[in-house]
């Protein structure tokens, strides 16, 4: 692998990494990515290390997700699910025109080794780049540190129903998750189950409002029920999605509480295409060209639905499954 790691910097601590022909180094308050252009120039980006880490955290926590992963305008990963792209300017119709973008084709394990460490690295004591920016320390200042429990965060996997016998217990104030002080309204009732005897063991609901308000990150999908490959996301969230994701299918929202506002834009160039509104209630499809970023003013709770075919991104490409919801 074409990594190598250079010695902590003297006056901020924190380590440089390089990934193929991009570099990364951080200070007290940036992220600087550098990179040589295709015609052999040198090239930098610089971005708020509070929202790199944000991005950061994400793409590890999510093993790159589906489709593209943007930092922002020009910093983004593309994932083929056996490697990975990263990428500056190539989807940012400018540094195209310029001629100032590079891709980089690794392997997943490479790409991940890199970004785990960094994210370790460059992730300070008190600062969780998965909490509300309200609920967390500052990302800011020389090396202090570590966060290795907030980066590490494993998922709680439930195998049948969440609450049912032998599966995940509910969240409580005793195991750690008290309700989010933005979710002080939500009811706490569970659900009346009346199975008939002898399916105690195999009948079973749970508040998902009450599940969901004592969430302690925000921005984080997870699967609450998978059929085939149906895949209900719900999540809780509050501020800036900290990264632009770029669809490679359709991905359907549901805005369950609050609010959120969208700017979606064309994958491939940045062009925007759409302000979405979402309020409580409402649905909305991305289609699989374009990439969107949320902006949540108060924590809500949001529903992704995704559709998680391994074979779906092959189908849009050769044309068997169109790259929107309907067609009028
Ligand atoms: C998305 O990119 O569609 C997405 C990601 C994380 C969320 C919500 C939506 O929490
Ligand atoms: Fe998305």
């Amino acid at each position: 692998m074409n990594t190598t790691h250079t010695l902590p910097d003297t006056t901020t601590g924190y380590t440089h990494f390089n990934l193929g022909s991009f570099g990364f180094r951080r200070d007290e308050y940036f992220a600087h990515i550098t990179w040589s252009t295709r015609s052999g120039q040198p090239m930098s980006h610089t971005m708020d290390v509070r929202a790199f880490l944000a991005a950061l955290m994400r793409d590890v926590a999510w093993g790159f997700f589906y489709g593209g992963v943007n930092f922002d305008d020009v910093l983004g990963t593309v994932n083929h699910y056996q490697s990975v792209d990263l990428q500056a300017g190539a989807f940012n119709a400018s540094f195209k025109k310029a001629g100032v973008d590079l891709l980089e084709n690794f392997s997943t394990a490479d790409i991940k080794q890199v970004f785990e460490e960094m994210l370790d690295d460059w992730t300070n004591t008190g600062f969780d780049p998965f909490a509300a920016p309200q609920e967390t320390g500052l990302a800011y200042g020389k090396k202090q540190g570590h966060n290795r429990p907030a980066i590490t965060r494993a998922r709680e996997l439930a195998s049948r129903c969440v609450g049912l016998a032998g599966d995940l217990p509910l969240r409580t104030d005793e195991r750690g998750a008290p309700v989010n002080r933005q979710f002080a309204d939500v009811p706490q009732d569970v659900p009346e189950l009346h199975p008939e005897p002898g399916f105690e063991q195999e009948v079973h609901a749970f508040n998902l409002f009450a599940f969901l308000s004592r969430s302690q990150v925000t921005w984080n999908p997870s699967f609450t029920s998978v059929v085939k490959y149906s895949y209900m996301c719900p999540t809780t969230e509050e501020h800036i999605l900290p990264i632009l994701h770029s669809n490679d299918r359709v991905e359907w929202f549901f805005q369950m509480s609050d609010s959120i506002d969208w700017n979606c834009t064309h994958k491939n160039t940045g062009e925007p295409l759409a302000r979405v509104l979402m309020r409580a209630g409402d649905m909305a499809a991305m289609p699989a060209y374009c990439r969107h970023q949320g902006f949540s003013p108060k924590r809500s709770m949001l529903l992704v639905w995704e559709n998680g075919s391994p074979k779906l991104v092959y189908e849009i490409a050769n044309g068997e499954t169109p790259e929107v919801p309907v067609q009028f």
